[in-house]
């Protein structure tokens, strides 16, 4: 499975850990930067991971900011995008069952650096549910659809 991971500033450390425990435990791993805690803006980086996934190259997309709410809002604005800003196992959990979500945002500066690995260990784990979600994902499809050049 291949992941693309994206971060400015504030998620530089965690990225790094990430990495590290995401290919031991498999998985291929496209590092879009920034790798360096000289400030910079979010959707420079966030968006190179947003558009990996839409070309096929990332199955799934990883993307860190301080809060995670800025890596969010750019992610979901690439069609194809879902991005769920999760702050915990469950919300995790979640935004793959009932979602569908194929990327996972977060907070460097709102969670440790244990609760991201295990966040990120269940959304890359858990499956889609289909059912009752398929029929109200497909409704978020189609409102992308009309609104998204
Ligand atoms: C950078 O200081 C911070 O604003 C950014 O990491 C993020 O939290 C934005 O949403």
């Amino acid at each position: 499975m291949n992941i693309a991971i994206a971060n400015d500033h504030a998620g530089v450390e965690i990225k790094k850990l990430l990495v590290q425990h995401l290919k031991e435990k498999g998985y291929d791993v496209v590092n879009f930067g920034t790798n360096t805690e000289e400030s910079v803006d979010y959707p420079d980086y966030i968006g190179k991971a947003a558009k990996a996934i839409q070309n096929g190259s990332a199955d799934f997309g990883i993307v860190i900011c301080g809060t995670g709410i800025g890596a969010s809002i750019t992610a979901n604005k690439f069609k194809g995008i879902h991005a769920a800003l999760c702050h915990d196992e469950y919300t995790a959990k979640m935004a793959r069952n009932h979602n569908n979500a194929n990327v996972l945002a977060f907070g460097a500066r709102v969670l440790d650096n244990e609760e991201v690995i295990k966040i990120v260990d269940i959304f890359l784990s858990e499956p889609f549910l289909g059912e009752r979600h398929e029929r109200r994902v497909n409704k978020v499809k189609y409102i992308e659809d009309k609104n998204f050049c």
